[in-house]
Order: C-alpha cells, then structure tokens, then sequence
C-alpha cells in the first residue's frame, strides 16, 4: 500500500486509542491458530436487491481442519456488520451435511469483530471440514471493504456506478467471515454476479461467465495462490482493458483509454526488472494475470492486491495538458514500482503480523524509488531519496512520538495498534535501512539475500529473523561488525545517531556518537546508541563511491579515532547519506568543508551529501548546537549550487526561519535569498523550453515559488511579462507556482479569476482557485471571492491562508481587514470554530510584539463570540509568545549577520569575526 499524506494524522489518533484500548479490554484480539482454513469458496452477488442497492448477498464455503489434536467445539473467527441468515458445517472429503447452526446460535463480539459458532459436536483431528454461512452485508460508502464509487461519464453525462474493494488493514471480514489475520493463508475461489452492462474483475483471470435469469450474470474466477485475506480484490465496473486481460492489463473507465499509455508501459517494463532482478517469473509465484485497475475513489494511491493492483485514478491516468506533467509522471512511475514489487514482498512473501508490516513496505518503498529510477533515470531518485525519506523522516525519529519498525506482539493486538504501525517510520525509515544494508554489503551480496529469502519462503510468512538469516549468510566478513546489534538497533530501537567529528589534532579524527533529538526533554530516551558504520572521503582520498564502511563503531566504544599519515584540509563523513545518521563536524572541520564546497566542481562532493550537509546544519542550528547565522554564512557556498537536491534540503529547512522574520527584516533576507540563488536563477528563470530536464521543472517550481514570496530578483514582475507575452499554458506541474506568481499583479488576478470561473474540470479549478488566493489585492479577494462566493468553506479557509502564506509582508494588514468584522466571516464560514481556525492559523504567521498585541486586543473583545472555540485563539496566543520567543533567542545573530552583510560589503570581516566568536563559545555538544 502507499498512502497520502493524510495517514499520519490517523495513525496519530490511532495510537491514543490504542493506548486507551489496549489496557482496558481483556478480550483476545488475536484467533488462538487452532483452526487451519485453506480455501474459501465465495459468491457475491449486486445489485439484485431492488429495496436497497447498496446491500449485497456473500455466500461462502470455508475449506478448514485443526491445526493440532486438541478438538475444538466453538469455531471463532472474524466478521464486521454482516447479517448471517444460515450456517451450516460439511464434511469436507465428502460434503455430506455434520450440522446446520441455527443463526440465533452465533454470538458476536463487537471489540474483537468476532463471530462465534458453536458446534454440537467437537471437530476432529486431520479431517477436512468445510463450514458455510449465507449472509448480507452491505456496499460502504466510506472507503473500507466493498464499497461504491461513481463517475460522469464525459460524451453522455450520465453517472455510472461502480463498485471497489480494499480489504487491507483488516477489512476482509466486512465482506465475508473469515480468518483475517496475515499468516491464514488460504486460496480464494470467487464468483461474482451482476447485471449485464458490468464486468467484475479480480485477483484471477477470468474463468467464465454463465448467465442466471433477467440478464444477469455470474463471472467465475481462477482459484488464488495461497494468500492472505487483506489481499482478496475485486471490482464491478464498466471498464475497458489495455493489454491482455490474460495476462497485463491496465482497467479503466474507457474514456480514460488513451490515457493510459505510459502507466501501462511502465507497468510491462518493472515487471521484467523485476523478474530479473529476483530471479523469479512473476507467473510462477502462482498467478498468471496482472491487472492495474483504477478508481475515482479510493483510499490510497495503491493497493497490491495479488493479480488486481488498485489505484487512484491519478496514479493510472495521464490526461494530456492536465495531468501528464514529469512530476505526474514520476508520481506514476513510483507508485507503480512500488506496488508492484509488493507481487514478491507481501503477496508471495508475507509478514507473519502486523508488528512486522515494514518487512512489506520498507521493501516496497525502496524499490518505489531504485526501480522507478532505474527505468527513469531523468529522475534521479536515488539522489531524490535522501531529502524526500531519510531527511524527512529524520523529523519523526528525533522525537518521543516515534516508534520502532519492530514492535513487539503484544503491543499490536487492537485494530487501533494495527493501524498505528501504517507510520511514516514503518515505510521510510524502513527504506532508509534497508538502503544502508545493502550498501554496506554490497549490491550483488544483497540481491542474493533477497533472492534467496524470496524463494525459501515463497507463498509463506516471515519475521524478520528470517530476512537478518540471508543478509547474515551473505554478509561480507570485513570489516567486523556484530550483525545481531546492527540488525536490532535500527528495527528494535527508534532514533538515529548524530556523529560529532572532531580533528583532535593534526592526525586524528575522533568521531562519537549521541542520539539525535528535537527536543531532548519530550520523554525520549537520551542515552540510545547504535552500532554505526563509518565511511569517509577525504581531500586525500577523494572516493566517494564505495559505500562499504571502513569500520563499523560499537555501541560499547566511546569514541573512534580515524588516523592520517598527512594532515587533511576536510573529510567528509557518511558518504552519499547511505546511513542513516547525521554528522555534526568540528568548527575547523566545517570550514574545511565549506571551502571544498566553494571550489570548483564542490571539490567531487556528490548532492546527496551537499544535501546531507545543509540539512544537517539546519537541524543543528534548530536545536542549538550550531547558530543559524553559522549555517546562513556556510550557506554562501549556494551562489554556486544549480542542483536540486541540495535546494530541496534548503527549502524544506529555510521555511523554518524565513517564517520568523519580521518584516523589517524581509529585505535583508530577500537580498541574501538573491545572492545564493543568483547562479541558478540565471540558469533556470521563470520560463520553460523544450529543453528542460524534469529536474530542472520540479527545481523553477521551487525556486520560482520562493523567490516571487519573498520579491526577490524582481520574481514577480518577470512572471507578468512572460505571463502577458506566452500564448502556451504552462505544464501541468509548474501551472499553480506560474499562475500564482503573476497573480500578484492585478490584471492577470483579474484575468486568472476569470480562467477559474470558466473553468469545468474539478482538478484545474482547484488548481486556479489556490492561484487565484495569492493575489496582493486582498481586499478585492476577501470581498468577492470569500465573503461573496458559493465556493466550500475548506477552499475558503485554504484560500485566505494563502493570502498571507504567499504574501509574508501582507500578514498584518490581512489580519486587520478580517478582524475589522469578524461576525461577517463567521456568517460566511456558518460556524465559530472555523473562524476560529482561520484566525488562529494566521496567528501562526505573526512575528511581532506589536502582532500579538493585536490578536490580545481581538482575543479579549470577541472571546464571547466565540463560545467554546475560545480556548483555540488564547491556544494561538501561546504560540505567538513562543514563536516570538524562539526568533528573538535563535535568531538575534541571524539577524545581525544578514544586516551587516547587506549594509555594506566592507563589513564581511567584521561579520566572520562575530561568527568565530560564536563558534569558539559552542560547548553544546562537548
Ligand atoms: C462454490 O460455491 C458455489 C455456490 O455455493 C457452488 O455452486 C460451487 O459448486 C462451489 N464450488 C466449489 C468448487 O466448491
Ligand atoms: C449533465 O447533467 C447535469 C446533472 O444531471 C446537468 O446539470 C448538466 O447540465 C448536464 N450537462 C450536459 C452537458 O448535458
Ligand atoms: C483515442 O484516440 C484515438 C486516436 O486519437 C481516437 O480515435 C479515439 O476516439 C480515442 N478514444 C477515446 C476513448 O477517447
Ligand atoms: C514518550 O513515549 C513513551 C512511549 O511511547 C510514553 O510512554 C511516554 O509517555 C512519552 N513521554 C512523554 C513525556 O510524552
Ligand atoms: C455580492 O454579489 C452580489 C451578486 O453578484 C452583488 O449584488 C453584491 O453587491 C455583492 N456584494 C459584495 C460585497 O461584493
Ligand atoms: C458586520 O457584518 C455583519 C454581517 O454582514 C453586519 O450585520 C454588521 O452590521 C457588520 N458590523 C459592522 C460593525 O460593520
Ligand atoms: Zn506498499
């Protein structure tokens, strides 16, 4: 699976409730694995209940035996709002009926989302049975088990109906009773019926399709491999194939036919990589047909059912002008990789329980990046992976809400503890580790430990003893490193290691180690440590490429102590950011690095450790071992940086602090931002041309976004004229940065206002409507496209936040036009907590004393107003005394540098002077 980003906040309230449930409850969540089921013989049939189309008829036969000699008399497994009518038990050797169990007989639980069926007569041992239940459940609405979905069907505008499945985490047992836990494999024989003018697709080839009475049909499916439940999939739709239903086939709506072209290719070409890479068909892992459907409603980008991957509608689709930009390409080339590895790691090769799901997704997420960028290599995800995984997922391992990719069993019982491990940690931080193995083994050492670990437990489920067994055997021998520790310290324990590399004198470089935290008094435990392999590069040995560590550090060791025969100028320490740790550097160290950095070529130092040391440096600078006016003087080195990656690390860090300047400090800033990007603004402008790489696309987008923010190198006015001058539209994926951009200006506002009323198509419009809410002309904006307009109220509060987002210097004024009558918004929104909302989110962007007078003076005249959302705006006064606290501690040197270095060029001296100073008064991390 690959989800949006809208998981994390679920998995946040997922852990409260865990945390709540868990202990309260003595119920068994677990089934006690004293029942074996091997094959499960469904039949579900839509659309026939006139009354009520949304319900559907299951039957199913569920093939089963003892697991050991104990007879059992109560056979317990899972459902969730089905209505069971009848249930009865058959022999399985011969079907000959055991006993019918009236309905009235089963108990429920709701908790666990167990059915219980209690039998007469005990089963016995080494007998097949077969226990059979008719029953109704109904087709949701909300995104879990069977649901429906719907579309406009463009030549006829008639809506068309459709029906999904996504059964992952534990929603099988929505749609049929049945054994719903990970290591239940079972093979799946399913029926489908339906009326005509539908086709059911699902995880088998099509068998054959027999007809029942008034045009109805019943499609039969090919028995499933051995399989887990939350992989069982099927679709109703009027669909269209491309490519062989036998065997590749992308299924969309047919309108969207010719739009699918590059999805399916991709789709032939990573399958084949694939294939190669794990030495293993894709048909013998026990399934002859792979399809990629897609659906207008679905909750995730993707869902690797076995043989019938589900995706969005966005990931499938590339709709010239609109949705076939490089970045909607990228997207789909990753999406697709990802799923797709999922055929080996999860279908075939399954976690035993979810406490193990990254063994799944740590894999899927790695390949989502290697193998996409292997076949596009335009892409440079290798490169892309350090900022987009291991630097954004560094934020959640330095912090106490963090957890292990290993938990323990015990701790993963409720539905709740389930969803909980669908983290950011289980994917990324399990990509980021499973990129360090293999380049501290070896490439072809770990593609031979993944081969044989694919093929030893084909069709079964693992933990991952079983995976650290292959890397162990395949391990090299040197350099010495206790693999049992390595293996647990990154999945047994959260965090990461800062390295603190120190020149203790002209021949030595010390290196020790100490847990990375945000914020060391958050309940996290201070004194982890890890074994932590070491690679280097010096100006002496400039390689950067072998990624094998010269020494791995125990985590019993103090401190390491690297010689040199000759004194070096730098050494550069982690090399290519393969593992995952940071690396804070030494006063004299640092420096060294700043000038490898500045000469030509950066000295060999490859992007993803430019990348590596500039977001390091921030995040030190955020905690306090360094000062931002250090880093924003290190940072100079930018003036000659076009790639990127690196900028990327600057923008996801700079945001922090470009947030907290006043505006009287804005030019200052604006005229650093100049300087650093004068190079790559010379080079990539504000216009587009044939001859742009998709990196050089997704960098203007950045670059382009910033600089207009802030006005600086005259961003905005340059926009306009190529925005009055160009008869093309942009690209799709630098559409809303443009149109943004020129809407500052308030004819092409006026002009782009008009592009979003004309507008049809729900995804442009949406697109039009952000760009429009950049407009300097807030007033105009506020009256007519707020206050005066039909649109949804989250567009509405997306809109205004905009406003100031887009406009740093237009905060305050923004502020005091919609405080003037707040009542008026608050008719407008229909509610007080959204109003609330809004101005506590502007409230976020405050950055002075006077600022938070003005939300004091507002909070304390219309608290009444506000009821009970109240407590939301004195919560926004606490944050702007803390925001304001932070700037005036953390920035105060900042401040001074970027003043001094604009004021005249004469004062550069004076300004290394302040920063030595700084640097030899740093005893943080000492
Ligand atoms: C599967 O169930 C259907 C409906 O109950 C039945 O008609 C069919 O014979 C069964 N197939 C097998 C192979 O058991
Ligand atoms: C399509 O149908 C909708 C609602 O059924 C209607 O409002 C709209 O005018 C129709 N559009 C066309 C082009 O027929
Ligand atoms: C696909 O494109 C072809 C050729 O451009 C066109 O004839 C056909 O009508 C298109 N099909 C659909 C479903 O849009
Ligand atoms: C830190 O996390 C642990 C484990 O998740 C939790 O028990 C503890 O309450 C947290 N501490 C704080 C201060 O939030
Ligand atoms: C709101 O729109 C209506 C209808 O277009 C118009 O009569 C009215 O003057 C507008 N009000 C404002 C405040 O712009
Ligand atoms: C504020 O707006 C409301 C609703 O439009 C209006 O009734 C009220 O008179 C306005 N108050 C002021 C002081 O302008
Ligand atoms: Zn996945």
């Amino acid at each position: 699976m690959n989800g949006s980003g809208l998981r994390s906040s679920v998995a946040f309230v997922g852990l409260l409730f865990a945390l709540l449930a868990g202990s309260a409850a003595g119920a068994s969540y677990r089934l006690d694995g004293s029942i074996a089921p091997s094959h499960y013989n469904l039949t579900i049939g839509v659309l026939s209940n006139a009354a009520d189309s949304a319900l559907f008829d299951g039957e199913v036969g569920i093939t089963l035996r003892l697991a050991g000699n104990t007879p059992v008399s109560v056979i317990t497994l899972h459902s969730d709002g089905l209505n069971i009518s009848e249930c009865w038990l058959l022999d399985g050797a011969t079907g000959a009926q055991v006993e019918v169990i009236a309905s009235e007989r089963l108990t429920y639980d709701a908790a666990t989302q167990q059915v219980n069926v209690p039998l007469t007569q005990a089963l016995q041992p080494e007998r097949d049975y077969t226990l059979g239940f008719k029953y109704v459940g109904r087709i949701r609405t909300d995104l879990v088990g069977l649901f429906s979905a719907s579309y406009v069907e463009q030549d006829t505008n008639v809506t068309k109906w459709m029906a999904v499945t996504q059964m992952q985490r534990i929603n099988a047992r929505l749609v049929l009773p049945c054994f719903d836990e990970p290591a239940m494999k079972a093979k799946f024989l399913l029926q489908i019926e339906r009326p005509d003018g539908y086709q059911a697709m699902a995880n088998t080839r099509l068998r054959e399709t027999t007809a029942v009475d008034q045009g109805r049909f019943v499609d039969h499916f090919l028995e499933t491999p051995v399989m887990s439940t939350y992989l069982l999939a099927f679709m109703i739709a009027d669909y269209s194939a491309r490519g062989n239903v036998s065997k590749f086939a992308v299924l969309t709506r047919p309108e969207f036919y010719n739009y699918t072209e590059f999805s399916y290719h991709v789709g032939l070409q990573v399958v084949t990589e694939y294939e190669k890479l794990f030495q293993s068909p894709y048909q013998q892992l026990g399934n002859d047909v792979l399809q990629y459907a897609s659906s207008p409603r679905f909750p995730h980008n993707g869902m690797e059912n076995w043989g019938l991957i589900i995706y969005s509608d966005g990931v499938l689709v590339q709709e010239p002008g609109y949705s076939d930009g490089w970045s909607n390409k990228e997207f789909a080339a990753r999406i697709i990789a990802h799923e797709t590895s999922h055929m080996w790691f999860g279908d075939s090769v399954t976690f035993e329980w979810w406490s193990y799901f990254w063994l799944n997704e740590a894999f899927a997420r790695y390949y989502e990046y290697f193998m996409a960028g292997q076949l596009y290599p335009e892409f440079h995800l290798d490169q892309q992976f350090v900022v987009r995984q291991m630097q954004m997922i560094f934020n959640t391992d330095a912090r106490n809400s963090t957890q292990p990719l290993t938990s323990p069993e015990s701790e993963i019982q409720t539905p709740a503890q389930i969803a909980y491990k669908f983290s950011g940690i289980t994917y990324a931080k399990g990509a980021c580790i499973v990129r360090m193995w293999r380049n501290a083994m070896g490439a072809d050492n770990f593609d031979t430990a993944i081969r044989s670990y694919l093929e030893e437990y084909h069709l079964k489920n693992t933990i991952p003893r079983n995976l650290f067994y292959y890397l162990y055997e395949n391990w090299p021998a040197t350099p010495y490193v206790d693999l049992v520790k390595f293996f647990a310290d990154y999945t047994e324990q959260v965090g990461y290691p800062m390295l603190m590399v120190n020149a203790s004198s002209e021949h030595f470089i010390n290196v020790e180690q100490k847990r990375f935290l945000l914020n060391p008094l958050d309940g996290s435990d201070k004194t982890l440590r890890y074994t932590v392999p070491i690679t280097y590069a010096t100006n002496l040995a400039p390689n950067f490429y072998n990624l094998t560590p010269s020494i791995y550090m125990d985590k019993l060791v103090d401190v390491v102590r690297l010689y040199f025969d000759e004194p070096i100028d730098w050494i550069l320490v982690n090399l290519r950011q393969s593992n995952y740790q940071r690396v804070l550097y030494d006063p004299t160290l640092m420096s060294g690095l700043q000038v490898a950095l500045s000469a030509s070529n950066h000295s060999g130092i490859p992007v993803e450790n430019r990348a590596q040391i500039i977001d390091d440096l921030f995040n030190f600078a955020r905690v306090g071992y360094l000062d931002y006016a250090e880093i924003f003087e290190f940072l100079e080195y930018l003036s000659l940086e076009v790639d990127y990656v690196p900028w990327y690390a600057v923008y996801e860090n700079l945001d922090l602090v470009a947030k907290r300047l006043t505006p009287e400090q804005l030019p200052n800033f604006r005229s650093y931002l100049e300087d650093i990007t004068d190079t790559v603004f010379n080079k990539l402008g504000v216009g587009w041309s044939a001859a742009d790489t998709p990196m050089d696309v997704a960098h203007r987008n950045k670059l382009v976004s910033w600089l207009c923010r802030y006005q600086a190198h005259q961003c905005r006015e340059k926009v306009n004229v190529k925005f009055n001058t160009e008869q093309e539209k942009p690209s799709p994926d630098y559409r809303e940065t443009f149109y943004c951009a020129a809407a500052r200006d308030y004819n092409s506002f006026t002009l782009i206002w008009a592009m979003y009323f004309l507008e049809t198509r729900p995804s442009e419009k949406e697109l039009l409507w952000m760009a429009t809410s950049c407009t300097t002309t807030y007033e105009t904006y506020y009256n007519k496209m707020i206050l005066n307009s039909t649109e949804s109220v989250e567009n509405k509060k997306a809109g205004i936040a905009r406003l100031y987002e887009q406009n740093p210097d237009l905060v305050q004024p923004i502020f005091e036009m919609i405080t003037q009558n707040i009542t008026e918004l608050a008719l407008d929104l229909g509610s007080w907590s959204d109003t609330a909302e809004v101005v506590s989110n502007m409230a976020e962007y405050f950055t002075t004393r006077e600022q938070q007078q003005l939300l004091k003076d507002f909070n304390q005249d219309n608290q009444q107003l506000f009821g009970q959302s109240a407590s939301v705006l004195s919560q926004a006064l606490d944050t702007v005394e803390q925001n304001l606290q932070w700037a005036e501690q953390r920035l105060d040197k900042l401040v001074i540098f970027l003043s001094r270095r604009n004021g005249s060029s004469g004062q550069e001296a004076t300004s290394i002077l302040v920063l030595l100073v700084a640097l030899v008064s740093l005893v943080a991390w000492l």
